[in-house]
């Protein structure tokens, strides 16, 4: 064997045997950790059920003689979703079917699982369990018929929200293709059209509460004006025009409960402003 191929083996020979030792290694080196960690791990036990009570507000329209009253219910949140629609959902699957609500999407999308939790109208699906022992109450929007338990009457909210026209009015379309809107113009409707209309503002704004049969309320006042702010729509004069009296729009006094309470972190408010100072202007 000449001298150089037996450097070559020799090399060979020593790489391989490194190799080796190091594959060793690392094997042992998993192996140690595989096991430490099996070691450090807690046996896997049940939770100790963490029991709330929730006091939900109970109403049936078919037993009118039954005046409403607050009904409790107890929850393990350790065996619960994490947002107060998962404890509805929950009474309603596991302890008492006859609790109603309402809800969809569940992700504060569509706006009806709104109602009134501890004192704050806001989603409920959007709303955190708060993980202690204290008890949650949950009502109706106040200040609405109830049509039963936490489903409130909207009949009313969606006739003035239809009142106001929430849809493109524009005489002149355009020859070809849409209506173009320059990036500037576009931006003047961000904090209004994601308004879900979940009626949480109007319902904790007490000029509502009191006028609700002739001032509009914030919701519908913010639609009202996100068609005003909308270049594309070319009647906004006669949009504020109509708004134009001593009940629709001016029964608010800017107490700012709306724009506090918008589970969308929306600001009617602003908007009811804007119009305020458009028609002034005008
Ligand atoms: S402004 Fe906010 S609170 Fe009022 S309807 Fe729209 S999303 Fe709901
Ligand atoms: S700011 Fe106006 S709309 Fe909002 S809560 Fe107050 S009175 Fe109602
Ligand atoms: S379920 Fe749709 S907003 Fe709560």
């Amino acid at each position: 064997m000449s001298s150089s191929l037996a450097r070559s083996s020799l090399f060979r020979a020593v790489h391989a045997a490194a190799s080796s030792s190091s594959r060793v290694s690392l094997a042992r080196r998993t192996f140690a950790t595989t096991v430490a960690r099996a070691q450090a791990e807690p046996v896997p036990q049940e939770k100790q059920p963490l029991l709330k009570e929730f006091k939900i507000y109970r109403w049936n329209p078919d037993e009118p003689a039954k005046k409403p009253a607050l009904q409790t219910y107890s929850v393990d949140l350790n065996q619960c979703g994490p947002m107060i629609l998962d404890a509805l959902i929950k009474i309603k699957n596991e302890v008492d079917s006859t609790l109603t609500f309402r809800r969809s999407c569940r992700e504060g999308i569509c706006g009806s699982c709104a109602m009134n939790i501890n004192g704050t109208n806001t989603l409920a699906c959007l709303c955190r369990i708060e993980r202690d022992t204290k008890d949650t109450k949950i009502y109706p929007l106040p200040h609405m018929y109830v049509v039963k338990d936490l489903v409130p009457d909207m009949t009313l909210f969606y006739k003035q929200y239809k009142s106001i026209e929430p849809y493109l009015k524009n005489d002149n379309p355009p020859e070809k293709g849409e209506f173009l809107q320059s990036i500037e113009d576009r931006r003047k409707l961000d904090g209004m059209y994601e308004c879900i209309l979940c009626a949480c503002c109007s319902t904790s704004c007490p000029s509502y509460w009191w006028n609700q049969d002739e001032y509009l309320g914030p919701a519908t006042l913010m639609q009202a004006y996100r068609w005003m702010a909308d270049s594309r729509d070319s009647y906004g004069k006669e949009r504020g025009e109509k708004l134009q009296n001593e009940m629709s729009l001016y029964r608010c006094h800017t107490i700012f409960n709306c724009s506090r309470t918008c589970p969308k972190g929306l600001n009617p408010a602003a908007a009811i402003a804007k119009i305020k100072l458009e028609l002034a202007t005008d």
